[in-house]
């Protein structure tokens, strides 16, 4: 549960972060399978950065909520993300997907990751990223 230890957002910050989440997945457009998803970052400043995906006709250019939240928080200045939230009405709360998994462990890698269906947001499960991509690639040594 939130709050009971150091590593972990209040109880007040992880409801705030799941609302910012489920208003977030109103703009999602998925007009192809219709599953909305909204994510929202919390950096350690306080400051919340919300996305939500968005589909193409070319399928495989889809784009994952996680990954908008991040790119719109990275591209505009945001570091130290201590919390991703991520819901949409899936019976476990939706898991990120492995490309997904990969971005957060190269930009979010101390963030704990809460997700919750998007009709029950006080039902949380949380993960941290090692546990979502163990040994992730993170050393790029060319030559
Ligand atoms: N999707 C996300 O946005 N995040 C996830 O964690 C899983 C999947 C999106 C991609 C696509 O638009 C739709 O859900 C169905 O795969």
């Amino acid at each position: 549960m939130a709050g009971k230890n150091k590593s972990e957002i209040s109880v007040q910050a992880l409801a705030r972060l799941m609302n910012a989440a489920a208003k977030a997945r109103e703009g999602a457009v998925a007009p192809y399978s219709k599953f909305r998803v909204g994510a929202a970052l919390l950096t350690s400043a306080g400051e919340i950065v919300t996305g939500a995906n968005v589909e193409s006709a070319s399928y495989g250019l889809t784009c994952c909520a996680e990954r908008v939240a991040l790119f719109n928080a990275l591209t505009g200045g945001k570091r130290n993300f201590i919390a991703v939230a991520v819901v949409a009405r899936a019976e476990r709360g939706p898991m990120p997907c492995g490309a997904c998994r990969q971005l957060l462990a190269e930009y979010a890698s101390a963030a704990k990751v809460y997700v919750a269906d998007s009709r029950r947001l006080k039902v949380v499960k949380q993960y941290s990223v090692g546990e979502l991509l163990p040994g992730a690639f993170l050393d790029f040594r060319p030559g």
